[in-house]
């Protein structure tokens, strides 16, 4: 895949990518994780999708967040991302947090979608199969399913640690009932919850209400996801919908109808503030994400080494005034 033979920069560790511990657990994640449920497909660019990575390793972004469904087509994420594991990572596999997921619809038929012990159990030996890894650092339930009992999905996740295919495991976007339910089951079965994933940007804060002081509470992690919100949260979108971003894409989750008048002219007066603050709509955006004391990583997605780095850039300046935040959860909403 790769013509030049990958080495790791040996100043991997010196950049400002700074590492915090995954709620009460001893594992540590860097405050920005790369994510790759866009632009790792088989419809995108291989060579910038190893770039990213490539860059991103290199800067201290150890943590690359999957999930059996990531790409178009389905799968391809996580096969693409196999390949250059084996080309280029193989030799620093210790070194990185690799999580993969399974909840939504991967496969047809009953047993493709879900929370079921028969859907996990055989998405994590896919996922692993695509990925060529012996075993993921995190395994999550991407979703809370309603109509398969708590107990199965929660025994299926300690299952799957418990046969060494995870070394934890976590949960997505679970309602705050089930969440608490969830962590009361695998701490039962000997596999506490490591993190809650969930979204959270400047124009999504829910979570802050819900998910923080449970998870704070049970001892687990939270990562935030779309800390950009899928790229609102950046410069792209001040004057339309340019061409090749998420929006404009038909294979792109984010959909035109998102960017209303409403949200431009947000992300319009916010992107004031961030050039007063001398940065960038996304480096403020993200900043805002790590200034909370709750957000152990955030997932950041990008379509570019460039971007990567642009958004590497937002951990120089991760200080606010009480008043910038103020302002900005007075705009935000
Ligand atoms: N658990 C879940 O259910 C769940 C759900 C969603 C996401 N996730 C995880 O979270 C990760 C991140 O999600 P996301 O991709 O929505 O994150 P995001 O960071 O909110 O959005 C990423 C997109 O923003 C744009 N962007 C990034 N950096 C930029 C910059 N510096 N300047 C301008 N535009 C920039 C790019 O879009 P363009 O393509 O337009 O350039 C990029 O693809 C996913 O990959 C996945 O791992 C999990």
């Amino acid at each position: 895949m790769s013509e030049k033979k990958y080495t790791a920069s040996d100043n991997r560790y010196k950049d400002v990518v700074s590492y915090r511990h995954c709620g009460k657990s001893g594992l540590k994640l860097p405050l920005l994780s790369l994510g790759l449920w866009h632009n790792f497909g088989d419809v995108d660019s291989r060579e910038e999708a190893i770039r990213m990575l490539r860059h991103a390793f290199d800067h201290g972004i150890t943590h690359f967040d999957l999930a059996n469904n990531y790409g178009t087509p389905f799968g391809s994420a996580e096969r693409n991302f196999g390949n250059m594991m084996k080309s280029d990572f193989a030799p620093y596999r210790d070194e990185l947090i690799i999580s993969t997921k399974a909840g939504h619809e991967m496969w047809p038929g009953p047993y493709g979608d879900g929370g079921s012990r028969k859907y996990l159990m055989a998405s994590i030996d896919q996922s692993l199969k695509r990925m060529q890894l012996d075993y993921v650092d995190i395994f999550y339930s991407h979703r809370y399913d309603p109509n398969t009992p708590l107990e199965e999905t929660m025994g299926a996740l300690s299952d799957i640690v418990k046969q060494g295919k995870a070394l934890y495991v976590g949960i997505s976007k679970y309602p705050e009932d089930k969440a608490r339910e969830a962590y009361r089951l695998l701490k039962e079965n000997g596999t506490p919850c490591l993190i809650y994933q969930g979204k959270y940007n400047m124009l999504a804060r829910e979570v802050e209400y819900t998910a923080f002081p449970l998870a704070q509470k049970n001892g687990v992690g939270f990562i935030g996801f779309s800390p950009l919100a899928q790229g609102m949260l950046s410069d792209k979108y001040l004057n339309g919908i340019p061409e090749n971003s998420r929006a404009a894409l038909s294979h792109g989750f984010l959909q035109k109808n998102q960017i209303t008048p409403e949200v431009v002219e947000k992300i319009n007066r916010l992107n004031d503030i961030a050039g007063k603050r001398g940065q960038t709509l996304a480096q403020m955006a993200l900043a805002w994400c790590f200034h909370q004391p709750a957000v152990n990583s955030v997932i950041v997605g990008a379509s570019s080494a460039k971007q990567l780095q642009d958004n590497i850039d937002s951990l120089k300046n991760t200080e606010f005034t009480s008043e910038e935040l103020w302002i900005i959860g007075e705009i935000a909403g």
